[in-house]
C-alpha cells in the first residue's frame, strides 16, 4: 500500500496524535505522519513528536502570514491530509481554499449538538442521556462539515466533566484512525 502524507494540528495534551502515531506504524494504515504543527509553546503533545523525530513547528498565530508559513511547509512535505487534533484555532476559510486537499476533525461532543468549546459542561448541564465524539470534514464553519465516524457511550448519573473527558478520550482514539481508513477507502 501506497501510503499518504499527512500532517497533524495539535494546541494540547496531544493524546489523539500519540495514538495516530502507533497507527501510522501498522503497514495496512493509509497514512504516516510526516509533521506536526502546533500553536502552543507549552503543549505536551509536540513530546510526541520528538520523541517520534517526526518533523514539527511550533507556530505563532499572532504573526501575520503565519497560515501561509504552514501552507509552505504542508507543501514540501507533501501532505495530502489535515488531522486537527485538539486544534484549538479556528481556520481562516483562505487556508482552507488554498490547502484544496481534506482536513478532518475530532470533536468531543455528538455533532450537530455542543459546537465549539466547553461540550462537557454543556452536555451535563442539559442532563444529556449519553454523549461521545465525532471526526468530521472540515469546512469553512465551525464543526459543521459531514460526519464520517461518531461513537457514543451512555452518561452514568454520577459522572462529572472529567469522567465524561476520560469516557470521551478512550472513544477519539478509535474514531479518529477509523475515519481515517473510511476516508481513503470511501472519498
Ligand atoms: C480532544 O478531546 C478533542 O476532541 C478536543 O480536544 C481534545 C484534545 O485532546 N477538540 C476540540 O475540542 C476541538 N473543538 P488531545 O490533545 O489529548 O488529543
Amino acid at each position: 500500500m501506497v501510503k499518504k502524507n499527512a500532517c497533524v494540528f495539535i494546541s494540547g495534551y496531544g493524546s489523539n496524535l500519540k495514538s495516530l502515531i502507533k497507527r501510522s506504524r501498522d503497514t495496512n494504515f493509509p497514512i504516516n505522519i510526516n509533521l506536526v504543527v502546533c500553536n502552543n509553546l507549552k503543549a505536551n503533545g509536540v513530546n510526541h513528536a520528538k520523541k517520534n523525530s517526526i518533523p514539527f513547528f511550533i507556530i505563532n498565530t499572532k504573526k501575520r502570514n503565519f497560515e501561509n508559513f504552514i501552507l509552505n511547509e504542508l507543501r514540501k512535505h507533501n501532505i495530502s491530509l489535515i488531522c486537527l487534533a485538539g486544534y484549538m484555532k479556528i481556520l481562516s476559510k483562505n487556508f482552507i481554499r488554498k490547502f484544496g486537499k481534506k482536513i478532518i476533525n475530532i470533536h468531543p461532543s455528538l455533532l450537530p449538538k455542543y459546537k465549539g468549546l466547553n461540550t462537557y459542561e454543556r452536555v451535563l448541564k442539559n442532563k444529556e442521556t449519553k454523549t461521545g465524539c465525532t471526526v468530521h470534514f472540515v469546512n469553512e464553519n465551525l464543526d459543521s462539515g459531514k460526519s464520517i465516524v461518531q461513537k457514543f457511550f451512555f452518561i452514568n448519573k454520577k459522572d462529572k466533566e472529567q469522567n465524561l473527558k476520560i469516557k470521551t478520550h478512550k472513544l477519539e482514539q478509535n474514531a479518529f484512525s477509523e475515519a481515517i481508513i473510511k476516508i481513503f477507502r470511501y472519498y
